[in-house]
């Protein structure tokens, strides 16, 4: 796996570890009729929305860090097909008299 890859799947595994922490901290809430929770019930959101948004970043600039470097990566366009305007895969060697 590239690093690229690594990050979006870290990037995702953050996100149910952020969505699980927010969860704690609701229920705490509601358990403890209102009462604020400790500090680390509120770090088990907050440290994985803070590497989420660095990985997220990586992410977000990825796609133009590839094109500012030349790559094709993300550009949106296909590479031109070497058999021209022809279908892929269909060898034309001789076109039939009158089929023009
Ligand atoms: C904190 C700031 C965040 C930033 C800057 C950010 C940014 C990004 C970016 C740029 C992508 C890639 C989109 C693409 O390639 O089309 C992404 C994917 C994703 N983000 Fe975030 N994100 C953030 C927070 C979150 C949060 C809070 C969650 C969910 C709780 C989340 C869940 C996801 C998921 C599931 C993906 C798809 C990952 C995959 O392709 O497997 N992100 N995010």
């Amino acid at each position: 796996m590239s690093w690229n890859q690594w990050v979006r799947q870290i990037h995702r595994w953050l996100s149910i570890a952020f969505t699980v922490g927010v969860v704690v901290n609701i229920v705490h809430i509601v358990a403890w009729g209102g009462e604020e929770p400790a500090v680390w019930v509120y770090l088990l959101a907050l440290l994985p929305l803070a590497l989420l948004l660095f990985t997220g970043l990586y992410l977000f600039v990825l796609p133009y860090a590839t094109r500012w470097r030349g790559g094709r990566r993300g550009s949106g366009r296909r590479p031109p097909c070497p058999a021209g305007s022809r279908s892929a895969g269909v060898e034309v060697t001789a076109i039939p008299e009158g089929a023009q």
